[in-house]
Order: structure tokens, then sequence, then C-alpha cells
């Protein structure tokens, strides 16, 4: 197992997961949409490779009681392994062994769906008192090449403070984000955070950079979700406390991402991510490329 690199600011990654799922409903009635299944490979197991390739030691899984699934996934299954043993399914035995074999997690547990402010702030007791920072990465959001979360942490050793990840979108999608008001540094891919607003009305929104469910936090940011009120859709917002830390003067910076963004938390979104991954697949790819010209051309 993976420990905790010291070049890392933050050694645990949050990764709510207590939502419903509605917007993948009735697939999520049973499954936790973070158990769906890129290509052969959960998104969790993907989420939770790139905070250990981050240099995270430990994943803080926040889970209601309806989705216990997504710790077991976590989990050792001596059956199983056993079987595939027994029958010399090597690489399908790899495969079993992987996520547990990964990161160690922990389960927390958020009660009521307050929002994604209230979810996080959950985490707060489990932290050692030496962790200053800690990663928060959003499962819905596939964010590839892997290696953001490095930079990220990069630019919060250079200019202290909190760093999130932003990404372009088209200006008549920026209500369904959180957006950046932002101005430049001398890094074309850094930029300082002035102001940030959640789902904000495409006339209302001070740019159309918005937050890829990426973030490296401060541990100030305990004490500001501690102090918002209810905000977009009448949750308590990550964004809202971000925001309340950058009027009181705590650096806030992001990194503008310029690789692939899915959205796996809606059918739409998550075909696309398979479609990608599959087409990347040695046992896939050609056949599925194949296929899809056909079909595209009939
Ligand atoms: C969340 C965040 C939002 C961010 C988005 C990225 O919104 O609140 O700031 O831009 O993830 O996917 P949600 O998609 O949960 O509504």
């Amino acid at each position: 197992m993976t420990s905790h690199t010291s070049d890392s600011p933050f050694r645990t990654a949050v990764v709510p997961a207590a939502g419903l799922g509605t917007r993948f409903l009735p697939a999520t009635k049973t499954v936790p949409k973070e158990l769906l299944p890129v290509v052969d490979t959960p998104g969790i197991e993907l989420i939770a490779e790139e905070a250990t390739e981050a240099g995270a030691g430990r994943l803080a899984i926040i889970t209601s009681e309806r989705k216990v699934g997504v710790m077991a996934h976590f989990s050792e299954d001596a059956v199983l392994e056993g079987t595939l043993e027994d029958r010399g399914k090597d690489v399908l035995l790899h495969k079993v062994q992987r996520a547990p074999g990964l990161i160690e997690v922990v389960d927390v547990r958020q009660e009521e769906p307050l929002g994604l402010g209230h979810a996080v702030a959950q985490v707060e007791d489990v932290l050692g008192a030496e962790e200053e920072a800690v990663a928060v990465l959003l499962p819905d959001d596939l964010i590839m090449p892997f290696g953001i979360l490095r930079q990220m942490s990069e630019v919060r050793r250079e200019h202290g403070g909190s760093v999130l990840c932003a990404f372009e979108v088209d200006p008549d999608n920026v209500s369904s984000y959180g957006v950046f008001e932002v101005e430049d540094t001398s890094d074309a891919t850094v930029k300082r955070v002035r102001g940030m607003v959640e789902k904000p009305a495409a006339e209302d929104a001070p740019s159309n950079l918005a937050a890829a469910g990426r973030y490296v936090l401060d541990r100030a940011v305990f004490d500001a979700l501690r102090r918002i009120e209810p905000g977009a859709g009448g949750e308590l917002q990550l964004t809202d406390a971000i925001d309340l830390l950058i009027g009181e003067g705590h650096p806030v910076h992001v990194v503008v991402h310029e690789g692939t963004r899915h959205d796996l938390g809606n059918p739409g979104g998550y075909i696309k991510a398979c479609v990608d991954f599959a087409l990347d697949n040695a046992a896939y790819g050609d056949d599925l490329r194949g296929w899809l010209t056909e079909r595209l051309g009939s």
C-alpha cells in the first residue's frame, strides 16, 4: 500500500460520495454511481488512483447509509480472490486486488444531504493535528491526464493558501458550476482568484472559468464552513466557504486545466468517458473504432 509522500501538502484526499445520483436514475436506485464502470473499472477506483499518484496516503470517502457498496469496493474479498487463484485467472485476480491495495480508505458518514460544503465539513474530525491541508476530489469529474493535483500542490507551495482546478466552459453552461473571478499571474496557467460564485445565472457569471472538482484546501476551510449559510439550491456550498476565505485575504489560486474533463454524473458525460477510455483500451479499442466508424457512416 502506498503511503503519503512527504512532498505532498496533504495526506488525506476527500471524496464526497453521499449523493443520491438522481441524474442517473434508475441505475442508481441500487448501484452507487461511483461504482458504475468506465470500461471495467469503477469511477471511484480511478479517483483513488489519481489521489494516490498525487501523494495522498488515505482516502476519506463521504458516504451515506445507502452507499455502503462504495466502501466495499476497497475491501479484500478472500472468497472471490481464492476462486480466481484456484482457476489460474491471474489477470482478473490482479484487477480485483488492485483497489484494496491502492490506498487506505476511511468511511466518513454524512447523515443528511445538506450540500457539498456540509459533506466536506464532516472530514475535520478524522484529520490529524498535523494535517494543514486536504485534497478534495469530486468523483463525478474525471480529469485526464492525471497530474493536475501535483500542479496544484506546487502552486500552494509557491503562493500558500488554497488551490483549485479551473476549466473553460461554454458561457451558456456556467450556471451548472462554481465560477471564478480571476486575475492573471506571471504564469499563464495559474490565476489568482478574486471571488467565486456557485451556479450563477449566465448574465451574472464573472467569467467562463469553472471549478472542475479538484481542490487543495488549507485547513482554514473548516472554520469557514462553520460560518456559511445555505446558498445555491438551499445547500451549504463549498464554493461559499472558499469565497468567504478570499474575502478575508486567504490566497486562492486556480490551475487552468487544458486536458480532458468528463462528467461521470450524468449518462451523456458517462458514455463519452466510456468511449474515450475504451478507444485507448488494448482489448476493445480497435473493435470499437471500427464499429463507431461504420455506425457513424450509416
Ligand atoms: C460541484 C461544485 C461546483 C463545481 C462542480 C464541478 O457542483 O459545487 O462548484 O463546479 O461540482 O463538477 P455539482 O456538480 O455537485 O452540482
